[in-house]
């Protein structure tokens, strides 16, 4: 069902807010360029409504210069001073939470709903990070000869560099700048050419708050050009990159020359696993959230459902009734459940995995082809060959397809059948089950009974080609750490 209904007399709160900026923020200055500007449209209404500046090669080296300036004066302050800037920060977002959350709809698409829970869910790792570099504590170990003490301190990186994604404008910067600048780090970040307007307002607020110039500078434009100055850099120690596998490899390999650290979040094509034992309701509702959260376009979201063959026809008839009854539409329209795909690349993706699974077997359950536009009909197939396109990569949209299995082993030898490994879901009530599951599935992170898995306290992140590094929680305070081990002799 879709429906373009109180579409224009619910976007304009948005232009009058001093959020929607077109300038880059570079060593504490605002700034634009010289070249064309880059257009930011709407996926919805399709209405280029705002606009970035493409910056020169030196201009973004002038942010890296910035960075490199201000890291002593910013490492040197106590992990509370840094806190007590990083918490103003995150109370303006808050203050701000609505603005930023159209703002997301506004050049994301995702629904209104879900870019408020997304302030929510960003703002908590600046809030988290604001309290955590002050619990970052050294070690002392045993000495093995009298007279020695062995002592471990942290030390900040040095300046990082982060390329973040479009799927979640603010989380994702949120949860590379706040360990960062907690640990004492300064950071030169790069927004998704699709939504970059979110990050700048995050900036602006972290301006208000008081981060220092040249702390944290955001530089616009392409990515080849951006990412070729950052790579190359001696002065940016680190890289932390969100987006895909092929991206991170090749910014690994550009990295290599300077040995920069990296984190990288990569791709994903989640396993969900459902058991006979699982509780119906249960699995329905995991279904939904680790398919259908942020229209399906997250690392996270299952891209492939294993249903044991006991239940298998309850679940499709359930989880089936639940995905018809679902409305792509605008983001803005409270009656819609989710919004439109990002671009038109998108759209052709999921039309991809799906004309490809039906014509290899699989069942329409709900849903069906895009009606046009970026908008992408929730749907569900099953009977899906376990070779389909569907299952071999991920669709990255609001298209589920259930493959069915008879034993435990089956199931795992299917999930595991992926170079990925971020996270993955298992539905059952049988406590050995789900011990075995957790213990041989082959991801960072597993849902047990929920399809919710992503907060600030835990460390998020993959195995195989999925990525390195953690963020959240206190392993990510690590990653923008350097150990320094101290010999002190002669006691
Ligand atoms: C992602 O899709 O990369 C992040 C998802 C999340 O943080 O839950």
């Amino acid at each position: 069902m879709i429906s373009k209904a109180g579409v224009n007399d619910m976007r304009g709160s948005l232009t009058e807010s001093d959020l929607l900026i077109s300038k880059a923020y570079v060593a504490g200055q605002w700034t634009g360029s010289d070249a064309a500007p880059i257009a930011v449209d709407d996926p919805f209404t399709l209405e280029e409504f705002g606009e970035i500046p493409d910056l020169s090669q030196a201009q973004v080296q002038q942010a890296v210069d910035a960075a490199a300036d201000a890291f002593p004066a910013w490492a040197r302050k106590l992990p509370k001073e840094r806190g007590d800037i990083l918490r103003r920060w995150f109370d303006l977002i808050i203050a701000n939470k609505e603005d930023l959350a159209r703002l997301i709809t506004r050049e994301n698409g995702k629904h209104l709903r879900e870019a408020r829970a997304e302030v929510d869910y960003g703002a908590g790792f600046i809030d988290f990070y604001a309290d955590e570099a002050t619990r970052s504590y050294g070690e002392i170990i045993p000495a093995p000869v009298p007279g020695r003490r062995l002592m471990v301190e942290t030390e900040p990186v040095g300046v990082c560099a982060a390329i973040t994604p479009w799927n979640f404008p603010l989380a994702m910067v949120a949860r590379k700048a706040a360990p960062a600048l907690a640990a004492g780090c300064t950071m030169v970040a790069k927004p998704p050419e699709l939504t970059p307007l979110t990050m700048l307002a995050l900036a602006k607020l972290g301006e208000e708050a008081g981060i220092p110039a040249g702390v944290l500078s955001i530089v616009t434009g392409h990515a080849a050009p951006i990412g070729e100055v950052l790579t190359k850099s001696q002065v940016v120690r680190k890289l932390t990159f969100t987006g895909s596998t092929h991206v991170g490899a090749m910014l690994a390999e550009a990295c290599a020359p300077t040995i920069k650290r990296l984190s990288l979040e990569l791709g994903g094509n989640a396993p969900l696993l459902i058991f006979d034992d699982a509780d119906l309701d249960t699995a329905v509702e995991t279904a939904m959230v680790a398919k259908f959260r942020n229209c399906g376009q997250s690392c996270v979201a299952a891209n492939r459902i294993y249903v044991q063959n006991g239940i298998r026809d309850r679940f499709v008839k359930a989880f089936g009734t639940k995905v018809s009854e679902m409305k792509a539409g605008d983001g803005f329209d409270d009656a819609m459940d989710i919004g439109p795909l990002i671009d038109e690349r998108a759209i052709a993706k999921v039309d991809e995995h799906r004309e490809d699974a039906l014509s290899n077997g699989a069942t329409l359950i709900a849903g069906g082809p895009s009606p046009g536009g970026r908008i992408s009909v929730p749907t569900l197939l099953s009977d899906v060959p376990a070779n389909a396109k569907l299952t071999q990569e991920e669709t990255f949209g609001p298209l589920a397809g259930v493959v069915g299995f008879d034993t435990m082993e089956d199931a795992v030898r299917m999930a595991n059948d992926t170079p990925f490994g971020l996270a993955s879901y298992v539905c059952s009530s049988d406590p050995a089950t789900i011990a075995r599951v957790g213990r041989d599935i082959e991801s960072g992170m597993v849902g047990v009974n929920t399809g919710l898995i992503s907060t600030p306290l835990a460390p998020f992140g993959g195995v195989k080609m999925s990525g390195l590094g953690r963020e959240g929680s206190h392993h990510g305070l690590a990653e923008y750490q350097n150990l320094k081990y101290i010999c002190h002799a002669g006691l």
